[in-house]
């Protein structure tokens, strides 16, 4: 039976549109579990959204809809994001699902039984912004929340604690018997200290709002997002459910169980999380990867400064895998990295343009020169056999880094160590000068060996790739004829394939960038802080069916149609509805012509009180509705109903 690999990103906060820094946790985990299937686990990706709060119920107020629109609209925008950058996500939590609540509900009730959670008081400067108390100390310039600057406001509220200095002990103890509990190190080392300086007991609910998980015993409070945030590892899972199936296979039965966590939230998930699982009773099999940041030349991304980069601007503009690469090749293993346009042009330019683009196209076009296209595996005594056994071992050397990189959740170093075999395997090229070679036929097998060479090891390079070059892989096996029993990582032996036949001419993978122009572009998408989040307008208040029925909406065919003579924005037209052909007026003249009305089943308000627009007498509605780029487009889709078709 194949091992198992759970990993989970943290659930983002639903508060505005996700920057690269989001899609940063996002795709590294992504790429992982690539690798991890391709070695053959059986791997479960969880991702999801963090909705319950102050912060989120204040921004939905702001934003003139209720938190559950507010929620609704920016989940549904991170899944489409999710969508477009290819994430095989196998579930997505929401902490407004019912799945989720009620389990946490419960969980709440279990550790209040335990006398794990107690009613008490607290008194502190509260951050609204980052739902956080702060002590004296902890606060800047007076009153100000040391995490985001804004002022904290003084609140006294009843309030449940959860009792973490009970559990200190223990925790250290398990820390101290799993050296790979924390990783990298030194965040293990930042943890170990502020247990050891002494644990006060946490606040885990609030009565200040209600936008929440509701305690079941006392209602007026609710469950503070923490517990009720990390809870969605295992809920998601099934814990607590009729069908536990899925957290008793990967959680308590299973392999690897990693949680990867910004720095930024390290304490919750490496003290305040495995003392709630010890408190319930539920091992702690997870181990935790913390990350540094996505940062800008001027620190933190904000839009107020102007520095914001969003991921879909530079996908569309340079395409899914030069962004899935640099992501999780620009920053080093625990450590903050910066973005800047600059480099993030020369990357792709460097490493997928020049090196691996460049060979793929290089070598296709030599074996088609000097082969037809066609090259085996052969034997020679050509003194250049030096150079292709050193590749041989390059590669090999390559294969097993990468691996050991990859294990250790090292993803940058990894796409370095096979950056090494792409050059080495390029330098394949200038130091037996295929051109030479060809000019007589004593060397052409050495030709055809070094044309085989070179195959063998973009076919390693690219099952390497797999992880973070979604669409370029599956060309370039495409180009050089690799069957999938040669996509597999026990493929990756050099010389396991015997004969190559490659296509007549490739397509270039990577376009060349101009570095000065592309650089000035991306700048210029940050400094464009009116970049606007797209909004939907809140839903009206609830109707019931019959003031639905009051509107009588049916198919109409369009007979005639012309301009307005009064009006630039509106058509006239002749539709028939079935009782009648009658007049109406339309202000869809910018976006549709005359003819291209003609002949279009449409659907209309049939009762709606005639009225005079401009001197002419409209007697119906044609339902149309706006894109984001402000086109009306009328509603089609009725072409196969008769006039006069009632719509309900
Ligand atoms: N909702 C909590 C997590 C609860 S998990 C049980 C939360 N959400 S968040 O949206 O603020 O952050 C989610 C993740 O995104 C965190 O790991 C955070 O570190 C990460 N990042 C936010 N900005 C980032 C960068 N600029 N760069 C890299 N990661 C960043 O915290």
């Amino acid at each position: 039976m194949s091992k198992t690999f759970y990993i989970t990103t943290p659930i983002y906060y639903p508060s505005a549109k996700f920057h690269i820094g989001s899609a940063y946790t996002t795709c590294l985990c992504d790429s992982v579990t690539r690798y991890k299937k391709l070695k053959g686990y059986d791997t479960r990706f969880l991702t999801g959204t963090d909705e319950h709060g102050q912060k989120i119920e204040e921004a939905a107020k702001a934003n003139g809809k209720t938190p559950q629109e507010h929620v609704d609209y920016i989940a549904g925008l991170a899944q489409d994001l999710w969508k477009q950058l290819e994430i095989q996500n196998d579930d997505f939590i929401r902490t407004t699902q019912k799945r989720h609540e009620d389990v946490v509900e419960e969980i709440f009730e279990q550790l209040l039984a335990n006398d794990d959670i107690y009613l008490g008081e607290y008194t502190g400067n509260y951050c609204v912004s980052c739902e956080s108390y702060f002590t004296p100390t902890q606060l800047v310039d007076g009153d100000k929340c040391p995490d985001c600057g804004q002022p904290t406001t003084v609140l006294k509220e009843e309030t449940y604690f959860l009792r973490l200095s009970k559990y200190a002990d223990r925790l250290l103890e398990f820390i101290d018997q799993n050296p790979n509990f924390i990783f990298p190190e030194t965040r293990k080392n930042e943890v170990v200290s502020f247990i050891k300086s002494g644990l006060l007991d946490l606040s885990v609910s609030r009565t200040a709002f209600s936008w929440g998980v509701k305690v079941r015993s006392n209602p007026k409070h609710v469950v503070y997002v923490w517990i009720d945030a990390l809870s969605n590892y295992i809920t998601a899972l099934g814990y607590g459910s009729k069908d536990d199936s899925l957290y008793q296979k990967y959680w308590v039965n299973g392999n690897e169980v990693v949680h990867v966590v910004g720095k930024d939230i390290l304490r919750f998930h490496a003290i305040y999380w495995p003392i709630m699982l010890l408190a319930l009773n539920i091992p702690i099999t997870f181990r935790l990867y913390v990350h540094g940041w996505y940062l800008m030349k001027d620190g933190k991304m904000s839009k107020s400064k102007g520095n914001v980069i969003y991921p879909e601007q530079l996908v569309e503009r340079y395409g899914l895998d030069a962004f899935r690469y640099y992501i999780v090749r620009e920053i080093q293993y625990g450590n903050d990295g910066v973005f800047t346009p600059e480099d993030y042009i020369k990357r792709i330019n460097t490493d997928l343009v020049n090196d691996y683009g460049n060979l793929v196209s290089r070598t296709i076009s030599m074996v088609n020169k000097y082969f037809g296209g066609k090259v085996q595996k052969t034997k020679h005594d050509h003194s250049l056999i030096q150079f292709e056994q050193e590749l041989g071992q390059v590669a090999k050397v390559a294969v097993q880094d990468y691996q050991t990189l990859m294990d250790e959740f090292k993803l940058g170093d990894a796409l370095k160590a096979l950056s090494i075999l792409v050059g080495r395997t390029n330098k394949l090229i200038d130091d037996t000068s295929p051109w030479d070679l060809a000019k007589q036929e004593e060397t052409k097998t050495a030709l055809e060996s070094v044309m085989y060479h070179l195959l063998e090891s973009i076919r390693i390079i690219t099952v390497l790739y797999q992880p973070f070059l979604m669409e370029t892989c599956p060309k370039v096996y495409g180009y050089l004829n690799v069957d999938e029993e040669f996509q597999g990582f026990e493929s990756l032996v050099f010389g396991s394939k015997e004969s190559y036949e490659v296509v007549k001419k490739a397509a270039h993978l990577f376009p060349r960038l101009d570095e000065e122009q592309e650089s000035e572009i991306i700048r210029s998408w940050m400094l464009d802080t009116s970049l606007k989040e797209p909004e939907i307008e809140p839903i009206l208040p609830e109707i019931t069916i019959d003031d639905f029925s009051k509107i009588d909406i049916r198919a109409g065919k369009v007979l005639e149609a012309a301009y307005h003579p009064n009006a630039d924005k509106l058509l006239v037209m002749k539709v028939d509805t079935g009782d009648k052909v009658r007049n109406i007026v339309s202000g869809i003249a910018k976006f549709y012509q005359p003819d291209d009305m003609v002949g279009k089943t449409v659907l209309i308000i049939a009762n709606l009180k005639p009225v005079k627009l401009r001197g002419e007498l409209s007697e119906g509605m044609i339902l149309a509705a706006e894109n984001e780029e402000g086109e009306l487009h009328v509603i089609e889709g009725a072409n196969a109903l008769n006039p006069g078709s009632k719509i309900s």
